[in-house]
């Protein structure tokens, strides 16, 4: 097949707004609903919120538009990407893939208890505001051995059932109804939480910073959580980046996508820990968090039960566009680099995944006894592993690939439409990817590493 021909059967997103919903269904998903708001909570409040914002600014734009850049210039998946340009760098991307895959695999486990939590909101099961009753279901719902894989199996084949639609048929036409609902919903519940009794202690909690809570383990942390929470440093964004249209101005959307997202965070942020505190919660109880507290909430709303069945049911949905988005790296590399159908590559890696979920789910309930890393199970290990380790370290090598590898010329050459656009922080971009991002991973990396296990 010619190149050219190649090229015109590759799918592209119908119009900007539609990438940029798609890009924001991405990012946005359990990693800002779930995961931010019981990470703030375990790393100090304030002061994770803090780094977070600071890392945001300094890396998480940065590698943004790194890696959309990169995907649209070369319109390939996130391995080729790095072939087409060095042969030598094609690990980094193998990498990614890597982390993709594991990410997923424990991601369509808490996928499932949201599957489970829109089925307990619709019958009614959790209408009280007892954080002990609340904090006592959802631990025997994840303990158990059975459900919690039948319901990860039932989100695993939602998912891969919209990637087998492709492009435009599957993901973007779910992204643009459902973000917005959700975050109109966020907002309402958000509005409830603040006004709660007591709840003013937690808004200042999330808000206000205690420096002193701050260190090594902090701040990979919050350098973990940009990249898993932007879709960062597994070359996702390189995958969507290489379906957008050589004429449309990736400049807006590196922008645009990350605030978006941060907003997500930061309204699921206030919408959970001033609850917690209002009903005397721990704000340091880890991944229960949301699933414990919001239906409290709803508990204290006008149509209370009304509002958590349809908040559970966004929830579900930004969890879908976000694991579509994990898949779909991983499948679109085996589409281009193996010459598989879309088909097949969707079927038998969305099966892998799942077989390698059912070990990561039954590591809470039954096999918690089971550590891999100190104190972490497989489930914990998977987490650590991809989002510490490999997406950090990814979004590292990417940086220093484009600033050294492929060279920044040739990289605003793309993000500037061939210099039509105007890039004014272009300089400052540069001097980002080139020294800031790299070092600033490195030795967040280090430190964390050190102050997590030593
Ligand atoms: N960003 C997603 C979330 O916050 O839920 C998770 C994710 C999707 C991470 C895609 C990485 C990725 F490539």
């Amino acid at each position: 097949m010619s190149n050219l021909q190649e090229k015109k059967q590759r799918e592209q997103w119908s119009s900007r707004l539609g990438f940029v919903l798609a890009a924001a269904g991405s990012a946005i998903g359990l990693g800002n609903l779930w995961r931010f708001p019981y990470m703030a909570g375990q790393n100090g409040g304030g002061a994770f919120v803090a780094v977070y914002l600071g890392l945001l600014v300094l890396v998480g734009f940065t590698i943004m538009l790194a890696e959309l850049t990169l995907g649209r210039y070369t319109q390939l998946n996130a391995i080729g990407a790095y072939k087409k340009i060095s042969e030598k760098w094609a690990w980094v991307g193998a990498l990614g893939v890597l982390a993709g895959f594991m990410i997923l695999s424990f991601y369509s486990v808490v996928g499932g208890w949201v599957i489970n939590y829109v089925i307990k909101a619709l019958t009614g099961a959790f209408n009280t505001a007892d954080m002990d009753a609340l904090g006592g279901m959802f631990g025997s719902m994840i303990t158990n051995p059975f459900s919690p894989i039948f319901y990860h199996a039932i989100f695993m084949i939602l998912t891969l059932g919209i990637v087998l639609g492709g492009i435009k048929g599957g993901i973007e036409k779910y992204s643009k109804i459902l973000m917005p609902a959700l975050f109109v919903m966020l907002f309402a519940i958000m509005l409830r939480s603040v006004t709660l009794p007591g709840a003013m202690e937690g808004v200042k909690y999330f808000l206000v910073p205690d420096w002193n809570a701050i260190d090594g383990g902090v701040i990979l942390a919050a350098l973990g959580q940009v990249f898993f929470s932007l879709s960062l440093g597994m070359g996702c964004m390189v995958t969507y980046g290489s379906y957008i249209k050589k004429d449309e101005n990736l400049l807006k959307s590196a922008l645009s996508v990350p605030l978006l997202d941060t907003g997500a965070a930061l309204l699921a942020g206030l919408a959970i820990l001033p609850a917690v505190f209002a009903f005397g919660f721990d704000p340091a109880e880890g991944p229960g968090l949301v699933f414990v507290t919001l239906p409290a909430v709803f508990s204290q709303m006008p149509l209370g039960g009304l509002f958590g069945v349809a908040f559970f049911l966004l929830v579900l949905f930004a969890a879908l566009t976000s694991a579509i988005s994990l898949l779909e790296v991983v499948v679109a590399y085996v589409i281009d680099e193996w010459k598989w159908t879309r088909k097949k590559a969707t079927l038998v890696i969305a099966g892998v995944i799942f077989l390698v979920g059912v070990p990561a789910s039954l590591s809470i309930g039954p096999w918690s006894g089971f550590h891999i890393l100190p104190n972490m199970g497989i489930f914990d290990t998977l987490d650590f592993i991809s989002g510490k380790v490999l997406l950090p370290l990814g979004g590292m090598l990417l940086a220093i690939f484009l600033g050294w590898v492929w060279g920044m010329e040739n990289a605003i050459k793309e993000a500037t439409n061939d210099g039509k656009l105007n890039f004014a922080l272009a300089g400052v971009w540069t001097i980002l990817i080139k020294y800031i991002a790299p070092v600033a991973i490195a030795v967040v990396f280090v430190q964390g590493i050190i102050s997590t296990f030593f």
